[in-house]
């Protein structure tokens, strides 16, 4: 049984091939390939682009979803988070697509290895469907070409677990990361270039995440005022002037505090195309951990 926590548990070969079924099925429909199976999903936190991408992908291959509502769930009853999903798997679903504000609930339940656990945003630590879909829109836009590309990574990076998993699976294909952000968002340990300035890596990369401040998970407000955070680190057309740097966010964009009302409208953002993509790439890692992994094993 093969789970997705992060994409550290995919080999290099799993990951190309999450590419190429990528594309594939962005070119052709693909037939029903999951038909007959059955995933839940379970989101304690909110979420608009990552949840309905996976009911997209999971129908558009001809699965089954259910969605468990944790607001409305025995979990609220005092029920552990083990035991709700002991319940779930007792009722032989072929996958569970989990969203949680702990770091380690997606490893805790795959630990138990009912059925295979997709983690779809867990704390600060990862969010590996939404490092592979950057890495496909990376793919795509410059042709296969992946090894030496220079990407700068710039907002709230500590508190981003997108952030966490872009710089695990990016650094794993050879893409040289910068970060950029002011000292309360920078990770305390890192062995990557940092920069406080923006200005300082424009000349020096081919692509820039945005990242939204997370708000939620900072314990007291970091910053009082976040129209001077946005006058440093908003992406702006004044600021790319003629650049060719592609833009990324993973939404959801803070406009005007992460990229300006005109960037989000400029040929060279990628936003929308991130969104397109990742139903995409939930196909192929549904089609990986639902059929592949369970026809040949022990893929290398
Ligand atoms: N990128 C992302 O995780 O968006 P949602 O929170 O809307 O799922």
């Amino acid at each position: 049984m093969q789970h997705l926590v992060d994409t550290d548990q995919l080999t290099l070969k799993q990951i190309w091939k999450i590419l190429e079924d990528t594309a594939s099925f962005k070119s052709r429909r693909p037939a029903p390939l999951l038909s007959g199976k059955l995933l839940f999903t379970l989101f304690f936190e909110n979420s608009t682009r990552t949840r309905s991408s996976f009911e997209v992908a999971a129908k558009r291959l001809g699965a089954e979803m259910v969605h468990l509502d944790p607001s409305r769930s025995s979990t609220k009853k005092g029920e552990t988070l083990e035991d709700t999903f002991a319940n779930l798997c007792a009722m032989e679903p072929d996958g569970v697509i989990i969203r949680h504000s702990e770091n380690d609930t997606p490893s805790r339940l795959a630990e138990m290895e009912r059925v295979p656990v997709i983690n779809a945003g867990a704390g600060n630590y990862a969010h590996p469907t939404q490092a592979l879909l950057d890495l496909y829109t990376l793919y795509e836009w410059f042709g296969g070409e992946l090894e030496g590309l220079r990407v700068a990574i710039v907002g709230d990076i500590v508190n981003s677990r997108v952030a966490a998993s872009d710089i695990r699976l990016f650094r794993r294909m050879g893409i040289q990361v910068s970060l950029v952000a002011p000292k309360p968002f920078m990770p305390p340990v890192t062995d990557l270039p940092q920069f406080e300035d923006l200005r300082e890596v424009l000349d020096d990369v081919e692509v820039i995440i945005s990242l939204r401040a997370q708000l939620e998970r900072h314990k007291k407000p970091i910053f009082d005022d976040y129209a001077a955070y946005a006058r440093r680190y908003c992406i702006t057309e004044e600021l790319l002037e003629d650049r060719g740097i592609v833009i990324m966010h993973p939404g959801p964009v803070m406009r005007n505090i992460d990229l300006s009302d005109e960037i989000l409208e400029d040929p060279r953002c990628m936003v929308l195309d991130q969104v397109k993509n990742g139903v995409y790439v939930r196909m192929a890692v549904l089609k990986l951990l639902l059929l592949d992994v369970r026809n040949t094993p022990m893929d290398a």
